[in-house]
């Protein structure tokens, strides 16, 4: 099956292009990282994946659904999304459980017809994600590993296909961060788990549970590929117009810029 397959797409905004050329293709069983300096596009086209925006050409099939043909709110039912938009649009003193319930019903307010069923499933998810002791908390008074995992777990409740997360270690310090990849990792280890997409800015973060990488640039993409194939030196000076040298570390990518 086909998650994702992005034909020849470009977008334009005040004569500008923000996205132009993007050809992708993710397959089921695949999990992609996506990196690019600030401004390269990565949200916009994540945007566009759920049909917030539309392409001004080419052809975008999420799901097997092809954009034009299908209803994209019940599209939007099917694919779970933490970004930090998503972040500001929550209550800081709404309780965790209630969050990660709320998705169920894709919205990020109150609701009337939760069940013991989804009581349970939400206790499960935040299990999942390690974060079972944070039931009663106030979402505002939870640290930003915490409340990134909160909405994850919001993200999962609703049995997603594709899981995007923009930039969910922004802001995270080390120790946190290490254990929101674990919590991803796990999730990744689910039978029926969803496929992911994972922006960051933070190449050491793409562990091998990532296939694949794509990389974007001034609107389009530079290139994409498996780990190996992108984690190369000579490709990676290209891409950030910079001489950096790519080594391995405990089988994860880092860049370093020589003397
Ligand atoms: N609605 C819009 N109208 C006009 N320009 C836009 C719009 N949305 C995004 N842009 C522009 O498109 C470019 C790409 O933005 P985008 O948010 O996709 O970058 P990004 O790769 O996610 O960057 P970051 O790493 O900082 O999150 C930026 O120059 C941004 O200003
Ligand atoms: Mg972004």
């Amino acid at each position: 099956m086909t998650i994702i397959h992005v034909e020849d797409v470009s977008w334009r905004r005040n004569g500008k292009y923000i996205l132009n050329d993007i050809h992708w293709k993710v397959n089921k069983g695949e999990h992609w990282a996506i990196l690019g300096l600030n401004g390269s596009g990565k949200t916009t086209l994540l945007n566009m994946l759920n049909g917030y925006i539309w392409p001004t050409t080419g052809k975008v099939t999420v799901l097997n659904e092809p954009f034009g043909q299908t209803d994209i709110r019940a599209l939007r039912k099917r694919i779970g999304w933490v970004s930090s938009s998503l972040q500001e649009r929550i209550l800081a003193t709404q309780k965790v459980e209630q969050i990660v319930i709320s998705g169920k019903f894709g919205s990020t307010g109150l609701y009337d017809d939760r069940s013991h069923l989804d009581e349970e499933k939400a206790y499960t998810l935040l299990e999942q994600l390690q974060c079972a002791h944070l039931q009663g908390k106030e979402y505002g008074v939870c640290s930003q590993g915490e409340q990134q995992k909160v909405l994850i777990a919001r993200a999962l409740m609703a049995d997603p296909e594709l899981l995007i997360l923009d930039e969910p270690t922004n802001g995270l310090d080390f120790i946190a961060r290490e254990k929101l990849l674990d919590a991803i990792t796990l999730i990744t280890e689910e039978a029926d788990s969803p496929t992911l997409l994972f922006v960051t800015h933070h190449v050491e973060e793409i562990s091998p549970l990532f296939t694949h990488t794509l990389l974007m640039k001034n609107g389009t993409v530079f290139s994409k590929g498996t780990r190996n194939e992108i984690f190369q030196s000579t490709s990676m000076s290209t891409f950030f117009d910079k001489n950096v040298i790519v080594e391995w570390k405990f089988n994860r990518p880092s860049l370093t810029i020589p003397e």
